[in-house]
């Protein structure tokens, strides 16, 4: 999206929280891989999803600092839980910092390891689902969680435009080639249909059909 229409749609959308400003500006200034979080139009989008499915269970695959799960707990339902997965310990003690900031933060549950190890651990319906970790993972994570939507349960899955690079042809890079094979898995799924949205790197929306 040009620089234009990205600042429009940026003064249109609602506002965040004093917190996710925070988390937003402490990834900036010392988080290498900053560029990672989600951010304000998709970090509104995701907690509008979460408040129009006023969700019990959450699962979000790849916390980093906790930006998305926060957005995600604004739709969170009084005795809801969101389980949210990290690799990196560092990243995961940054999030709880500031999930112990909210005060609804200790409807969080950090798992720290592989996701692909934990989603079967948790034996969970799950209302709404975001994939947000390792790109090559995508067709595992989307395999696990699919048996285990809730009835009218959604899977938000992230970077599916992966920067553009899903248009090169042929596509080159490692991830991008995993993110193309994931969306021509889930299109060629009888189980499910789905839609895919421009906003900021592409989020592919997945429903039960
Ligand atoms: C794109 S970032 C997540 C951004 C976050 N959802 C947000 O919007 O702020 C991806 C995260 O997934 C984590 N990750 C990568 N592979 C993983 C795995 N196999 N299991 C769990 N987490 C993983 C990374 O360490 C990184 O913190």
């Amino acid at each position: 999206m040009s620089g234009l229409l990205q600042s429009y749609a940026a003064k249109f959308t609602g506002t965040s929280s004093e917190l996710l400003e925070k988390v937003y500006q402490h990834t900036l200034e010392n988080h290498a891989h900053a560029h990672m979080i989600s951010g304000h139009e998709q970090g509104r989008f995701l907690a509008g999803i979460s408040k129009i499915k006023q969700a019990e269970r959450i699962l979000e695959i790849g916390t980093f600092t906790g930006y998305s799960a926060l957005c995600l707990l604004e739709g969170l339902s009084e005795d809801g839980v969101l389980h949210t997965l990290e690799l990196r310990e560092e990243d995961a003690k940054t999030a709880q910092i500031f999930f112990n900031e909210h005060p609804q933060g200790d409807k969080i549950k950090i798992h720290l390891g592989d996701a692909k190890e934990i989603i079967p651990t948790l034996n969970e319906l799950w209302d709404i689902v975001f994939i947000d970790a390792d790109k090559v993972s995508y067709v595992d994570y989307y395999e696990l969680v699919v048996p285990a939507l809730a009835p009218g349960g959604v899977i938000i899955a992230d970077n599916v435009l992966f920067h553009g690079q899903v248009l090169e042809d042929p596509i080159t890079g490692k991830n991008a080639k995993a993110i193309h094979h994931f969306n021509e898995w889930v299109k060629q799924d009888p189980r499910t249909d789905q839609v895919l949205l421009t906003l900021r790197d592409g989020l592919l929306l997945i429903w039960k059909k």
